[in-house]
């Protein structure tokens, strides 16, 4: 099993998850950033620093998020690991609380 990052992350990207993360498991992409299912150690500290509950075990990932367990398998792989906390994306406060973003997920990998 592992922890799966979700929609509510999108153009957020609090960065509070990797702070607390002793296995060096996220990886980041331009708006979004996911976990390596085969680095998470399942301890999950990574939950409560989230301060927009974007993080699930995997077997709890509410059925409107399941797509998301394959996207952090998928991009992990292709998006550069992530190991130090960075600002928040400058307009994450407004998307706080606002659903449908699952087509905002941006591909690219993280800038630099
Ligand atoms: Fe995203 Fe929450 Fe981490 S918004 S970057 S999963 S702290």
């Amino acid at each position: 099993m592992t922890y799966v990052v979700t929609e509510n992350c999108i153009n957020c990207k609090h960065g509070d998850c990797v702070e607390v993360c002793p296995a060096e498991a996220f990886h980041e992409g331009a708006n979004f950033l996911v976990i390596h299912p085969e680095k998470c150690i399942d301890c999950e500290m990574c939950v409560s620093a989230c301060p927009v509950d974007a993080i699930y075990f995997e077997a709890n990932v509410p059925p409107d998020q399941q797509e998301f367990v394959a996207l952090n398998a998928r991009y992990a792989e292709l998006w550069p690991v992530i190991l130090d906390k960075k600002p928040a994306m400058a307009d994450a406060a407004s998307w706080h609380g606002r659903p449908g973003r699952r087509q905002l997920l941006d591909p690219a990998p993280a800038a630099g």
